[in-house]
């Protein structure tokens, strides 16, 4: 689906500077539903980057589902596997990269995403976080268990981390508020 983000004069000149100067790939971080892809993809559009989804890559190589790689292989190697791609991933110039909710949690994927990006934590409270996961059944850390509660420890356990990310914005809101906040928490970090 294609959709027309609401980009006035004034983000236009933003836009052309975040251009200038972001001289990394850029990388969303946070939990499941925090809206990662979908601002990956409206931030990629207006900048005019490639944007790219390590769930999608790493669907790709195994030739099979998320949930199917958990199921064959366990978590450990799905891990494995999102390392790679995000090495791989983040070696690519003008690239936003929507990452995986759990790839910063270990410990050499997080130190390479740190270190060769600009990242972005998508800060969004349980409510939205919820409302957003319960759309699709594609989360196998979702599916034993309540979501709530199972979201509701992984805020906890994870917000630490996530707050390593070079910005954070609240993604709680529209599409164009957040891709709003964004650009203004870039412009800050860059001092522009
Ligand atoms: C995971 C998040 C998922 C996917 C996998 C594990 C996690 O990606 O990588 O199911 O550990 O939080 P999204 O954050 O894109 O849903």
């Amino acid at each position: 689906m294609n959709k027309t983000y609401c980009i006035n004069f004034a983000m236009t000149s933003d836009i052309v500077q975040l251009q200038q100067n972001l001289n990394k790939p850029v990388v969303f971080v946070g939990l499941m539903g925090a809206g990662k892809t979908e601002m990956g993809q409206a931030f990629a559009k207006i900048m005019g980057w490639k944007c790219v989804d390590s769930d999608d890559v790493i669907i790709e190589r195994a030739g099979m589902s998320i949930p199917e790689i958990f199921e064959k292989y366990g978590e450990p190697h799905f891990r494995e596997l999102e390392r790679q791609v995000v090495a791989d991933l983040l070696a690519q110039e003008k690239t936003v990269i929507s990452l995986g909710g759990g790839a910063v949690m270990q410990v050499q994927t997080a130190a390479l995403v740190w270190e060769k990006s600009t990242s972005i934590w998508l800060n969004a409270d349980l409510a939205t976080l919820l409302d957003r996961t319960s759309r699709d059944d594609n989360r196998p850390l979702l599916r034993d268990g309540d979501p709530r509660e199972i979201l509701s420890e992984l805020l906890e356990k994870r917000s630490p981390v996530y707050s390593k990310a070079s910005i954070t914005v609240d993604s709680n809101g529209s599409q164009d508020v957040v891709l709003n906040n964004i650009i203004q928490g870039l412009k800050a970090h860059l001092k522009l």
